[in-house]
């Protein structure tokens, strides 16, 4: 099952100066692929998910369900898992600390078993990530829950109704409460929940399964079912990977168009990478065209913020966009608190970027030169990709595994549209 080409920490080589052209097709989602795994632990008959892409993320979603004693096969972007079996309610350190998306486990597993044993998913390079809001709502719901040993022990007897208004916008907080009160059959309320297309996504399956949810705002109202049915489900496309590319092709200068897209899960970003000159076309609901018009990149200022507003998944990269842009940028990342470490970065490549609290001010210069980068978080390492496709010479992105756990084959995808981008082992650097 592991592929190890996916293990071993590799580099691109990027020569930069293309101009992308052509056609791509964005991947099925990851953050709505990770919750709707996990949530075939909530019945024990057979779930079949579609267009789940290949990322090191869904390879540890896949080895924690077999942990757990799930039966799980992937071929051609189908997961099929027969949860019928289930055998273990531990989610052992070695996988939490690889993905944090797996705490998605404890909503199903105390849903279904009334138990859950997980590392504590420690923070990440972005930030602390508390799961406190998670924990808040299992604990209204009636479940115990101590720490021991860097573990999370949690246990309920009968899963009672909640009725909680989160006090942050979680969207895994969100997405692990629904799964949680999925078989509870009395009604429970959630208030100033996460809207994401991603929880939206987990809430049709949900439904599929014989939960009643009913979505108002950002209140959710929720009536379980002790008998929850198997499902077939095809998971969104991955809006990230899709405003990846628009970027990609708008900053290259080049005319792109993109397949297998929801438009109405990227309004913010079309509008913002409109606002900074990109001339983008609906070609259908499920069809972008973006290219740029050659008069350059306009300056622009982002405050991220939840679903619909700017995600802060797009941030760096619309960050290396920025660094080229006929003036001078601001942008805010109010989600995070740690999410501008690629800021470092973009300065070995002559990037003028200076972080001031939560903002960062980027002054725009006539052109980036390539140089050796260092990968440190997913998003982070894919605007170092895009910085590479827009500098003078050779850029070496190291520690690539950080892409791979969230886009599949980019390297590949952004060498079909005309990049010179080339995947090698770490040690083959000559
Ligand atoms: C999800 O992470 C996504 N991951 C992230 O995508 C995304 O950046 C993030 O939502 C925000 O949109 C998945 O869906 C698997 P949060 P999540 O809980 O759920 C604070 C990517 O690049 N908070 O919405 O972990 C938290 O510290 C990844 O694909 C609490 O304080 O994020 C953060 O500041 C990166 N207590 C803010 O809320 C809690 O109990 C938002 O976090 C929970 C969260």
């Amino acid at each position: 099952m592991r592929n190890t080409t996916l293990y071993t920490s590799e580099c691109l080589f990027i020569e930069g100066g293309q101009r992308l052209k052509g056609s791509v097709r964005i991947s099925g989602s990851k953050n709505a692929s990770l919750p709707v795994m996990m949530s075939s632990l909530l019945t024990d008959q057979v779930c079949e998910i579609h267009e789940v892409p290949h990322l090191l993320d869904v390879e540890s979603t896949i080895e924690l369900l077999q942990v757990l004693g799930v039966d799980v096969s992937y071929d051609g972007g189908c997961v099929r898992i027969d949860p019928s079996k289930v055998n273990s309610f531990v989610a052992p350190d070695n996988i939490v600390r690889r993905m944090r998306a797996s705490v998605l486990a404890m909503g199903p597993l105390l849903a279904r078993f009334g138990r859950a044993v997980v590392a504590m998913p420690g923070g990440c390079s972005i930030g602390v990530r508390a799961i406190d809001q998670h924990i808040k709502v299992f604990e209204k719901g009636g479940t115990f829950v101590r720490v021991e040993h860097g573990y999370i022990h949690l246990e309920v007897e009968r899963i009672k109704p909640v009725e909680y208004t989160f006090e942050v916008v979680t969207v895994t907080g969100t997405e692990n409460a629904l799964m949680f009160l999925s078989r509870c059959e009395k009604r429970s309320i959630l208030r100033n929940i996460a809207v994401e297309p991603e929880v939206i996504d987990l809430v049709e399956v949900l439904k599929s399964m014989g939960v009643s949810i009913e979505i108002e705002g950002r209140t959710a109202i929720i009536k379980g079912n002790a008998e929850l049915k198997g499902f077939d489900h095809k998971v969104i496309p991955d809006r990230i990977e899709a405003g990846t590319f628009l970027v990609a092709g708008f900053m290259t200068g080049g005319d792109i168009e993109l397949e297998n897209v929801r438009v109405e899960h990227l309004g913010s970003v079309i509008e913002k990478i409109r606002e900074a000159g990109a001339c983008v076309e609906i070609l259908a609901p499920d069809k972008l065209r973006v290219r740029s018009e050659g008069d350059g990149i306009r300056p622009i200022s982002i405050s991220t913020s939840e679903y619909p507003g700017f995600p802060t998944d797009m941030q760096a990269q619309f960050m290396s966009m920025c660094c080229i842009a006929r003036g001078s940028s601001e942008i805010t990342e109010n989600i995070f608190e740690n999410r501008f470490q690629h800021v470092a970065e973009l300065q070995r490549m002559g990037a003028d970027i200076h972080v001031k609290g939560r903002t960062a001010f980027i002054r725009g210069v006539k052109k980036l030169t390539g140089a050796e980068v260092f990968s440190t978080d997913l998003r982070a390492s894919a605007s170092l990709v895009l910085a590479g496709l827009v500098a003078e010479g050779r850029t070496i992105v190291r520690e690539i595994y950080h892409l791979d756990r969230g886009y599949e084959k980019l390297d590949e995808k952004l060498k079909g549209l005309g990049a010179l981008i080339q995947r090698r082992p770490t040690f083959d650097i000559t």
